[in-house]
């Protein structure tokens, strides 16, 4: 994983034995063509799914590097904080590639990450390359000090950059298979005290949910050694040869009595096998023995992994027989003294790979040997090998919905907090200052139960959000500019007892005297909160015996009409549209509008409520309570028409509801002179509403 032809070391030893094989033309690779084109253009050239990041990039327009065909971007959206630098010059003209030659540094903060979108389930390989290039001047790796950082992915140890005694043309790359356990993917620097972390460049790409079928939500790899064999003049082979662009290093013999093998022939996998997609064109090509010589040994024991010994390894090695004539070819392959496989035979133009799923080896061995077997009239042959760390993914992030609360808020607030990035609770040693989490539940994700936002300079309007926080039980926001009501949500939660809400300091105070804004801490307040509990048992069942009783003497009064006022859950149409826009059922506008609570519009049509979605959206309800329109079987057409309208001037529409007794819309909330005029004015709606009205 060191790229440089310059520290290889040679390991002599009795038997025939491969060690490090980077070639010499390895820095002058990669003439880069950077063809700049705009963001459009060069969209439609990356392969699907690959995220391809220079850090350090400045300019916010993205590149196609041409010799690869992968359009790189700046790291911008996807980290906080850091420091942009270019490599020295002296380094620039022979950068391993032209995404070397830039890089972020992260002086400030103990944990830094990267977020990077991502399918949850789904796997991904990432690549960091680190290039020091002595961009700051301090010939850091060479002046005898130890430099070295720590690398996270997601939440849990991958592995540690080790930059010490290297020439700083040195890059270095770290690559980890794994499964993305969100929506998004974070990646983090950890700074050791030993050395500024950065980084490089940043790539993720997409494996196949079939392939490397050992790595799952708790095991993640991280790439030991990759290599091909044969005649091959790259030095790494990778995209677009590689569909998944990994980096195949070559590991070509060169010494007698070794012998190169190739094939035009298409050489596939079984039918169904897609547990490692090995590029037909690295399969075509092969290393034996002279047919006098018996077995050769592979070492990838590296002198700077010093921590080799203490990691669990896993090796694949990749087979294709490919000599024409079938030949009579087995051997036997050992991890050390131990026995892999036994009498193993390569099959014609089919690539066999050999591992054993899931099972790591204990010792850290780093030395195979192919051995003929006694019958074999051949000696073994290799196509490549790779060989895996293993990665423990046994911390679980943070509750998915607390972490995208918090961003939420994060942003609502604007705050800047170096702590404030990667993940909230995990590892307890880089979570979230100003916050403290519930790790009680060993086998769920941690949740966040306090946020001291203290003193922090908010201002503005009340994080909406906040109220989707349902494991939070303290809230402290005293001192702050906050004004504005309190979502009902919120204040609900404080009434039940369930939220311990500190608001005191705030201009929404000023003219309240509710327990919250007192800033007089009564003695025991937590624990004492069975009034609390008392007002919050008592008065709605007060309230609902008084409104049965109502309801009781009201049906009675009113037998004869009971039928308009009927449980509307029964009247819900079943005529779903084949629109995109969402359908509410009468219950959930009740439960969004807090039951028709405020009112923020009005006109022959209806009337318009202020609600809130489940994700905290406003939105603004439209309810045409008129039967005669509910009867329009004009409705349906209208609303897919209204669906697919989207114009400056006119709010979205973002669902309907359809029922017998009730018709509504449900739209964007607006500012409420823009709500005013949008629901007056606007083309589309007038014609909705005079359709209806007809
Ligand atoms: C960014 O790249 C564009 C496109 O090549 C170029 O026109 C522009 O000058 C660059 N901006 C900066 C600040 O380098
Ligand atoms: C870094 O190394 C170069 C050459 O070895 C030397 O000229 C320079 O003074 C060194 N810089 C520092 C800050 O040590
Ligand atoms: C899990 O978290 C604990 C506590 O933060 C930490 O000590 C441990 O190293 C973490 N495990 C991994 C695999 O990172
Ligand atoms: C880092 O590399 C240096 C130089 O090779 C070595 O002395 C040191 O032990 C290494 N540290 C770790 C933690 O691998
Ligand atoms: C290796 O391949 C190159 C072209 O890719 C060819 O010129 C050379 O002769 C080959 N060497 C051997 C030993 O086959
Ligand atoms: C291989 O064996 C044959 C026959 O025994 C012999 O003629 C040849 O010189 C040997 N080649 C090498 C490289 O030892
Ligand atoms: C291919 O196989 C034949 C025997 O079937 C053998 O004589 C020949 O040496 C083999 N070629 C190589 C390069 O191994
Ligand atoms: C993940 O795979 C390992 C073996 O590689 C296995 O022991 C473990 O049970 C798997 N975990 C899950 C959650 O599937
Ligand atoms: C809450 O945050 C404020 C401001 O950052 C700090 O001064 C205070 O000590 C914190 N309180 C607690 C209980 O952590
Ligand atoms: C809220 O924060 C302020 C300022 O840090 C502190 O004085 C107060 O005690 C805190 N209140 C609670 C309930 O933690």
């Amino acid at each position: 994983m060191f790229l440089a032809s310059k520290h290889c070391k040679n390991q002599s030893r009795t038997m025939i034995s491969f060690s490090c094989s980077a070639s010499p033309k390895l820095t002058s690779i990669l003439a880069l063509l950077l063809i700049l084109v705009t963001m459009i253009q060069v969209n439609g050239q990356s392969p699907p799914g690959f995220i391809s990041i220079d850090c350090g990039w400045e300019n916010s327009s993205a590149y196609l590097n041409g010799a690869l065909n992968i359009v790189y971007s700046s790291d911008v959206w996807f980290v906080e904080g850091g420091q942009n630098h270019q490599i020295s010059p002296e380094f620039i003209e022979d950068a391993f590639n032209g995404q070397q030659k830039t890089l972020r540094s992260f002086p400030g903060g103990s944990r830094n990450c990267y977020t990077l979108p991502s399918t949850a389930g789904k796997k991904y390989l990432l690549r960091a390359m680190f290039t020091y290039g002595n961009y700051d001047r301090l010939n850091k790796t060479l002046d005898g000090s130890l430099f070295l950082f720590g690398l996270h992915i997601g939440v849990n140890f991958w592995e540690a950059v080790n930059l010490t005694n290297w020439d700083p043309s040195v890059t270095v790359f770290k690559e980890v298979l794994t499964v993305a356990p969100s929506n998004s993917v974070s990646f983090c620097l950890i700074n050791f005290g030993s050395g500024i972390p950065f980084i490089s460049s940043l790539e993720l790409r997409p494996l196949q949910d079939t392939m490397y079928p050992f790595v799952n939500t708790s095991v993640s790899v991280s790439y030991f050694k990759r290599c091909r064999f044969g005649n091959i003049t790259d030095p790494i082979t990778r995209y677009p040869v590689d569909d998944y662009d990994r980096f195949w290093e070559s590991c070509t013999f060169t010494s007698y009595p070794f012998i190169n093998l190739n094939t035009n022939k298409n050489v596939g996998s079984l039918p169904g096998n897609n547990d490692f997609n090995v590029p037909s064109a690295i399969l075509q090509q092969t290393s034996t023995l002279d047919t006098n010589y018996s077995r050769f040994s592979i070492n990838v024991a590296s002198a700077y992994n010093k921590d080799a010994l203490s990691l669990q390894l896993l090796p694949i090695f990749h087979f294709t027989e490919i000599n024409g004539s079938n030949p009579n070819r087995r051997f036997d392959i050992f991890s050390t003294g131990e026995v892999l496989f036994q009498g193993f035979s390569p099959s014609p133009l089919q690539v066999d790979s050999m591992y054993k799923s899931g099972q790591f080896l204990q010792k850290g061995d780093t030395f195979f040997t192919l051995d003929k077997t006694p019958g074999s009239s051949l000696p073994p042959l290799i196509n490549a090998f790779e060989v895996y760390s293993l990665v423990q993914m046994e911390n679980l992030t943070t509750d998915f919905n607390d972490v995208y609360n918090i961003k939420q808020i994060k942003t609502h607030y604007n705050l800047a907090r170096t702590s404030w990035n990667g993940d909230p609770c995990w590892p307890r040693e880089y979570s979230w200052e100003g916050l403290t989490c519930d790790y009680s539940k060993s086998n769920q994700n941690p949740r966040i139960v306090t946020l001291n936002l203290s003193t922090s300079g908010l201002g503005g309007r009340f994080a909406i959000l906040l109220m989707n926080m349902m494991s939070l039980e303290n809230f402290n926001l005293s001192n702050n500019k906050i004004d504005g009501p309190i979502p009902y949500y919120i204040l609900q939660r404080v009434q039940a007892g369930l939220l311990d809400l500190r608001l005191e300091g705030n201009p929404v105070c000023s003219n309240n005297k509710d327990s919250y804004c007192i800033g007089k801490k009564k003695k025991k307040r937590r624990r004492n909160t069975t009034p609390i509990l008392l007002i919050a048992v008592i008065v709605p069942v007060v309230l609902i015996s008084l409104l049965v009783g109502m309801c009781i003497l009201w049906k009675l009064y009113w037998k004869d009409k009971s039928g308009d006022n009927e449980n509307y859950a029964m009247y819900e149409e079943e005529t779903p549209l084949h629109i995109d826009i969402r359908r509410f059922t009468y219950t959930e506008l009740k439960l969004i509008t807090n039951n028709f609570h405020s009112i923020i519009g009005k006109g022959g049509f209806g009337i318009v409520y202020h609600g809130i979605l489940e994700n905290g959206d406003e939105v603004a309800v439209k309810v045409l309570m008129e039967t005669s329109i509910a009867e329009s079987t004009d409705f349906l057409p209208e609303v897919q028409t209204l669906s697919k309208v989207h114009h400056k001037n006119l709010v979205t529409l973002q669902g309907y509801c359809q029922n017998k007794k009730c018709l509504a819309l449900v739209y964007d909330f607006m500012p409420r002179g823009n709500l005013q005029q949008l629901l007056r004015g606007g083309s589309a709606l007038n014609f909705y509403e005079c359709f209806c009205q007809a």
